[in-house]
């Protein structure tokens, strides 16, 4: 599993966990309770009311992501060969997808701290929530595993998006090595939550929300507006939505809030820019460019700082 633990909860297993409905399940909350971050994914445990969830969002998905979904994401979709009808296991779509760039979905019990997260997509593994939400609502406030695996995964599946993935994880390196000297501590974290929250907005503004030229329309390759019927409508169609190529020094700069529709895109050209992109984002790190900027949105967390200041790899 190339250094990432699989953690198993100990004790009685299935007996009274109930099923897998995001924020109830008393399986990820024994997990948490335990301090697991990667588990793995009892498939015993999703009920039918979680498969009919999974059946709701995806046919509410397939039409919308034909008009607006990028090409590669289209591809992605077929190649992983997901059943709308049953919540997928990891394994299944793992087969499809390991072949294609060696990257794996890995089951995590919720929200892992920035490094942690970061470092998972240099080693090609994409920490995926299990969990679903509750009834098929077309807007979820938090990731779960419709988000993770009909959003982000099909990208994965393209050789040129998985690189801009991997050379974003090892930013997360380059910010270690980064802040390591720095003596005063108070100092030292001022500039390391800068430097995350630089590229917690670059990951939010392409990866989760970005669109793409195709033709001439745009298409969206965001994992936050392809998981939802109601963003992705929104972000395409609504007049009140601000889209503009992207630029590194805005995207930095630029706070965001995650459980809003988003009110402001931006436009990559290829996934070879994005990937030109990361490589800009890393060079400025160097250059001491991500020390000050905006402050704002997103907030860093005390866990956010200590992953990079005692990094586990
Ligand atoms: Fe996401």
């Amino acid at each position: 599993m190339n250094g990432i633990p699989t953690e198993r909860i100990t004790g009685p297993l299935s007996a009274g966990m109930g099923d897998l409905t995001s924020e109830r399940s008393r399986f990820i909350a024994e997990a948490q309770r335990q301090g697991l971050h990667y588990i793995h994914q009892p498939y015993e445990l999703y009920s039918e009311a979680n498969h009919d969830a999974w059946r709701c969002l995806y046919r509410g998905m397939e039409d919308r992501w034909q008009r607006h979904a990028n090409r590669h994401f289209l591809q992605g979709i077929d190649r992983l060969r997901l059943n709308p009808n049953r919540v997928p296991r990891l394994e299944d779509v793992n087969k499809f997808l390991y072949p294609l760039t060696r990257f794996r979905a890995v089951a995590v019990s919720g929200y892992l701290p920035a490094f942690l997260f970061f470092n998972s997509l240099r080693q090609r593994q994409f920490p995926t929530t299990i969990t679903i939400r509750d009834g098929g609502d077309a807007f979820a406030e938090w990731p779960d595993i419709f988000h993770d695996i009909t959003g982000h995964v099909p990208m994965h599946t393209d050789p040129a998006f998985a690189e801009a993935l991997v050379r974003f994880g090892d930013c997360a390196h380059t910010a270690v090595e980064m802040v390591a000297d720095i003596r005063d501590e108070e100092e030292q974290v001022r500039r390391l939550t800068s430097i995350i929250r630089a590229m917690a907005r670059f990951f939010w503004f392409t990866v989760e929300t970005g669109l793409m030229r195709e033709g001439k329309g745009l298409k969206v390759y965001g994992s936050a507006l392809l998981s939802s019927r109601g963003e992705i409508d929104h972000a395409l169609c609504s007049d009140d939505v601000q889209k503009h190529p992207v630029q590194l020094e805005w995207i930095i700069n630029q706070g965001f809030l995650p459980n809003h529709y988003q009110p402001l895109l931006f436009i990559t050209e290829s996934f070879t820019h994005l990937y030109e992109l990361v490589d800009e984002l890393e060079r400025w790190m160097r250059a001491g460019r991500l020390n000050n900027v905006a402050p704002g949105e997103p907030a860093i967390t005390e866990a956010d700082l200590k992953s990079f200041l005692r990094p586990v790899h």
